[in-house]
């Protein structure tokens, strides 16, 4: 029998992690077991998962309800295709309740394997509608600096962050980038010079070749950074009165991490595309979603959509997303994560105080703390997990994102470890 010492000596033989060197493993952590917020190693350590993986569980780790969905679809019909005319049930009453919750003006759903292949689809649906429209030449894309969209061609062309994009040769042309919309770099004003920009950039390449706007609601992986006040009602503004399409890319925010089914619907706009993923299944089976507006449909009406990925309307994901959609409206995870978001933040707000702190930020279970250049932030997250908690560190920041049904006694948990270590690295 495999000893657990075995199991790592055989991970550091055998497998590539993501975001790892070719050929320099680290020694890994490997996980066996969890139960809400609380992941268990094979060593038998205990951790609060304050990160939710890649923050994609609102609803925690270990329900056993899931395990009976996907048990009992695998059993009745564990996948069959859905290319052309072939359907199965629970991708239907997915779409459906997706229909339900979506922001205004969304009318259609396409179904993906996860975050990357969404952001593909959209691009591909913006630039195809256009064509199909007869402006073959609308296909630039704007995103935005510190967005970060997947790691896919397309996606990771609109990927601002540059240290992901070295190495890989020629990304997808036709992809512009505007400054990241972040108040602390612009100062109050912020929200006034991102918009005079997107004026500029547009006039500048012609809004006659611009097929989209992409960009999270809130920066993720940038930052956990939520945008300057009044910032995206009046970016949809400057996209409609130039006929560009907006891509909200929500596959961090949606299902619930904004204390709302959709981000978009907090910030006030209705985006001509949604890209989900990650909290639509809590990440128990890939599975993702693709939300599609009504201009979409309208420009790209007749169009011959040549797209599509073996496993889209998985049976089995689709099943799953539903029940744990289900979980989250019946247990009330959308309140939750206001009042367990505002608690972690005024927890951590007084580390403001320090001189090596520059921001404590947040909205719902989505926060991050920005430490001055030279501070290692690194260190906050291996000192931490040392601890028994798991948090992320990003660039010059620390980035914080629970499962929504985090307990209280967990959450001060988390705000006693992070203070002691966010506190040790300015010593
Ligand atoms: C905002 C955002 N977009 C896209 C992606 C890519 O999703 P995936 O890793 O499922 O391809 C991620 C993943 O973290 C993300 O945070």
């Amino acid at each position: 029998m495999t000893t657990p010492r075995s199991l790592a000596q055989l991970d550091t033989s055998s497998l590539i992690h993501p975001h790892t060197s070719i050929g320099r493993p680290l020694p890994p952590v490997v996980f066996e077991r969890g139960d809400g917020a609380l992941l268990w190693d094979t060593d038998g350590n205990e951790y609060i998962d304050g990160t939710c993986g890649l923050w994609q569980c609102p609803i925690g780790h270990g329900r056993q309800e899931l395990a009976d969905v996907a048990a009992e679809q695998i059993a009745k019909l564990e996948f069959y295709s859905s290319f052309g005319d072939y359907s199965n049930p629970p991708s239907i009453l997915l779409a459906e309740r997706l229909l339900q919750l979506a922001p205004n003006g969304i009318e259609r759903i396409f179904f993906t394997n996860g975050g990357s292949e969404g952001t593909e689809t959209a691009i591909k649906l913006a630039r195809l509608a256009h064509h199909h429209a007869g402006q073959p030449e609308r296909n630039v894309i704007l995103a935005r600096t510190a967005g970060y969209h997947g790691m896919a061609g397309g996606s990771l062309a609109a990927t601002g962050i540059d240290r992901l994009r070295e190495g890989y040769g020629p990304l997808l042309p036709g992809v512009e980038f505007l400054s990241k919309p972040h108040a602390l770099g612009h100062g109050p004003d912020a929200t006034d010079i991102l918009i005079a920009e997107l004026e500029e950039r547009v006039q500048q390449i012609g809004p006659e070749r611009i097929a989209a706007f992409i960009g999270e609601p809130v920066l993720g992986v940038g930052g956990m950074v939520p945008p300057p006040e009044g910032y995206w009602p009046r970016v949809q503004e400057v996209l409609r009165r130039h006929g560009i399409l907006l891509i909200a890319d929500e596959i961090v925010t949606a299902f619930g991490r904004t204390g709302h089914w959709f981000a978009s619907q907090l910030y006030g706009i209705e985006p001509d595309l949604i890209v989900t993923a990650k909290g639509l299944s809590s990440g128990y089976i890939p599975m993702g979603a693709v939300l599609v507006g009504r201009r979409v449909l309208e420009l790209a009406d007749g169009a011959l959509f040549l797209h599509g990925f073996t496993y889209n309307g998985h049976p089995v994901g689709a099943a799953v997303a539903l029940a744990n959609l289900g979980i989250i409206d019946r247990e009330g995870l959308l309140d939750r994560a206001k009042t367990t978001g505002q608690r972690i933040l005024e927890g951590l707000k007084p580390l403001e105080a320090l001189d090596h702190v520059l921001e404590v930020r947040g909205i719902g279970m989505m926060l991050g703390i920005e430490l001055a250049v030279g501070h290692d932030a690194a260190s906050v997250q291996s000192g931490a997990r040392a601890d028994g908690l798991i948090v992320r560190a990003t660039g010059s920041g620390i980035v914080l994102s629970p499962p929504l049904v985090i307990t209280d006694e967990q959450v001060d948990t988390l705000i006693r470890i992070v203070t002691q270590h966010v506190q040790a690295v300015g010593a």
